[in-house]
């Protein structure tokens, strides 16, 4: 199915069970982290962003898992074409300390009172602190290209083991933001079993993942920016060890 065309059923689901005059916002993760890592095809976003707009719904992309120079640009949204109206961020954007941040357009930012977007830990100088170095890092030590070079070497040795082992039915992901998907050979049927048997034999080698996607049918890699070639040969290696250990 084409991007516009799963547009096209994404936007008829939201009239028929919401109706577009009901919606404020729509919130979206221009590439799913819990969902599976799934990579939307081209058009979607797009065609979904030019609803909201026809319609005055905001629309909001939730960026807290794929932003922050992961999949090879700041956001993972400028590799679609679409500018969103408003920006969610966190994990990555303060290094593992606690902090999240809304970005958004003047206009709709500036509706909010003095003091009405707060919280508890709003505003938390260490982290705010931790932030502040964490984009000086994203340019000093060229983390766009980093994600990029994560995705040629990690993502090549993803494909390796798909050739070698048929119950893995999909590579994808964007830069540092990779996963597989495992399926029964010769079905499209999901295989968490087998997803929590190569994560468990890939722990007893010194290599921790977790799966992802609605049914556990995926196993997701979100390394380290700086991950070396060298250490993801080595990756590749334990994968390959615990995928002849489990099928
Ligand atoms: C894409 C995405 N959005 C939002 C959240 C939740 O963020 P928070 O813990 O700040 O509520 C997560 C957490 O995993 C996430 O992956």
């Amino acid at each position: 199915m084409s991007g516009t065309e799963a547009a096209k059923r994404t936007i008829a689901y939201l009239e028929k069970t919401a109706g577009a005059e009901d919606l404020a916002c729509l919130v979206v993760e221009p590439i799913q982290g819990e969902g599976g890592f799934i990579v939307p095809a081209d058009g979607y976003l797009p065609a979904l962003a030019e609803w909201c707009r026809a319609n005055g719904i905001v629309f909001i992309a939730d960026e807290v898992q794929a932003g922050m120079a992961r999949t090879g640009t700041m956001f993972s949204i400028e590799q679609f074409g679409v500018t969103p109206d408003i920006v969610l961020s966190a994990k990555g954007i303060a290094g593992g300390l606690p902090l999240a941040g809304i970005t958004g357009r003047a206009e709709i930012m500036d509706k909010s009172q003095p003091g009405g977007l707060g919280g508890t830990f709003g505003g938390n100088p260490v982290s705010c602190a931790a932030a502040v170095a964490v984009f000086e890092q994203i340019e000093e030590l060229d983390l766009l290209a980093e994600a990029k070079r994560i995705e040629e070497t990690f993502g090549a040795g993803l494909r390796g083991l798909q050739a070698k082992y048929n119950c893995i039915a999909e590579v994808r992901g964007k830069g540092a933001m990779l996963a597989i998907e495992i399926v029964k050979p010769g079905t499209l049927e999901a295989d968490s079993d087998l997803v929590a048997n190569v994560i468990a034999a890939a722990a007893q080698r010194g290599v921790l993942l977790l799966s992802t996607g609605a049914y556990n049918q995926g196993i997701r890699f979100l390394p380290s920016l700086k991950m070396g070639d060298e250490l993801i040969h080595d990756v590749i290696s334990v994968l390959d060890e615990a995928f002849a250990a489990s099928v």
